[in-house]
């Protein structure tokens, strides 16, 4: 049953999602001397940001641009970056003593504390700052009234209730891991008000090889190597990490945001050095040596035994043909994979696609359409790579937003 509308006029807006963007935005919005009520249904705040990073978030990455985005407009994201820097998100959370340490390639994590840390930061200022938390209550929907105001639907403790409000912040995230509390409710209500949606699918996922070619992946599960993966658009260096069923690590992540069914892969399995140099070294100097054992010494000894399937390991170098040479070179240096699939919203860390930018203004992220409604994080179209990005761009629309309820 819908209980009676209450105007509320204590809070100048109403954000849905106390996830990375949501928090950013009530803290912001806090600073301005504005109150907000952030509406969560799990039954604690930032959930995603606790499980990042190993339980240890990767909370900004300090090369981060609107280069390492993928959007329809791949300049959308540069006003909020421009607003938001990474200096910024560095000096925020040092302000609360979170010092960042670089891992690799530019990413930050707190050197002396855990994602729970990043997560006490905001419930403490959202405390400090007098912004209210209703946790376990659900958004159902959202409607626009004739006097421009916005009455939300929630359930609350088995009670379905509405609330009124004339700014509206949608921070609900993206499709990823549902048992942690992903809903598509940012794309229904963006769907509701007539905004055009970017086909979405799961990114930085693993990729899943099905048939003939499984076996020879599964025997590798556990191998990580050091390579460099492309395709038409783009490459990335990272490992890369055989499973049981296909393809995971860093640099199989970043190339799935990507890639799409049915599309080849290519790896570079010795991506700094040419396999034939190696060859016509050592051919030189132990050309004795069968191909299994120099491909050992650059590998492990399983892969180069499971390189058995596709090369002729039992040969010696000096009796390699040019026909071997050629199989050789281009087995190590353009591995083909046809992915059958990916591990899907369960295992992917971000949703590519979502809101369509076009409907949202750069400069303050409200919906062109309809004032008073906003759009930030995971559930616009602005897709980080792996490394920091993604909250990043969280933070960003976070303070974007705040600036304009
Ligand atoms: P986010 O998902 O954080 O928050 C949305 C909130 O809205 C959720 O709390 C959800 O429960 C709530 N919600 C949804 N629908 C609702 C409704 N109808 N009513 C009420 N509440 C509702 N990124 C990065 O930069 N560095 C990293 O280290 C990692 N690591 C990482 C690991 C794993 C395992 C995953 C899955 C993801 C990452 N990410 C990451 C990505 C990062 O977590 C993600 O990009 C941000 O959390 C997105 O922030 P948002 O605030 O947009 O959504």
């Amino acid at each position: 049953m819908v209980a009676k509308i209450t105007k509320q006029t204590q809070f100048d807006a109403i954000i849905i999602g106390a996830g990375a963007c949501g928090l950013m935005c009530a803290v912001q919005a806090g600073y301005l001397g504005k109150r907000t009520l952030i509406i969560e249904h799990n039954d604690k705040p930032g959930a995603k940001i606790l499980i990042s990073g190993g339980g240890r978030c990767n909370y900004t990455n300090m090369y981060a641009s609107a280069a390492q985005f993928i959007s329809q407009n791949e300049h959308f994201a540069k006003s909020a970056f421009a607003q938001w820097t990474v200096e910024d998100t560095i000096t925020f959370f040092e302000t609360y003593e979170i010092d960042g340490a670089e891992k690799t390639l530019g990413q930050l994590f707190p050197a002396n504390g855990k994602a729970k840390d990043v997560v006490q930061v905001f419930t403490d200022l959202c405390d400090q700052l007098d912004q209210t938390l209703w946790l376990d209550t659900k958004v159902t929907d959202i409607s626009k009234n004739e006097d421009e105001s916005f009455t939300l639907t929630y359930e609350r403790y088995g009670k379905t209730s509405t609330i009124n409000t004339d700014k509206v912040v949608i921070a609900t995230g993206g499709l990823p891991i549902s048992k942690m509390g992903a809903t598509d409710f940012g794309i229904r209500t963006a769907r509701k008000f007539g905004m055009k949606i970017v086909e979405t699918a799961p990114a930085l996922v693993p990729l899943t090889i099905t048939g003939k070619q499984q076996n020879w992946y599964e025997q590798l599960s556990g191998s990580s190597i050091f390579c460099r993966v492309w395709n038409d658009e783009i490459s990335f260096e990272e490992n890369i990490l055989f499973t049981h069923w296909g393809l995971s690590g860093p640099a199989i992540l970043q190339i799935s945001s990507y890639w799409k069914p049915g599309e080849s892969i290519y790896i570079d399995l010795l991506p700094h050095q040419s396999i034939l140099d190696i060859i016509t070294e050592e051919q030189r100097t132990n050309s004795k040596q069968l191909l299994q054992t120099l491909l050992s010494g650059l590998f492990t000894r399983k892969f180069a035994e499971a390189l058995g399937l596709y090369l002729p390991i039992t040969k010696n170098l000096a009796t390699l043909s040019k026909a071997d040479l050629e199989t050789i070179n281009n087995l190590i240096h353009t591995f083909k994979v046809t992915p059958a699939g990916s591990k899907g919203y369960d295992k992917a860390e971000v949703m590519r696609g979502g809101v369509d930018t076009n409907e949202l203004s750069s400069k303050t992220l409200e919906a062109k359409k309809v004032p008073g409604l906003f759009f930030g994080g995971e559930c616009v179209d602005v897709t980080g790579w792996l490394g920091g990005y993604n909250f990043q761009w969280a933070w960003a629309a976070g303070f974007v937003i705040a600036q304009n309820l």
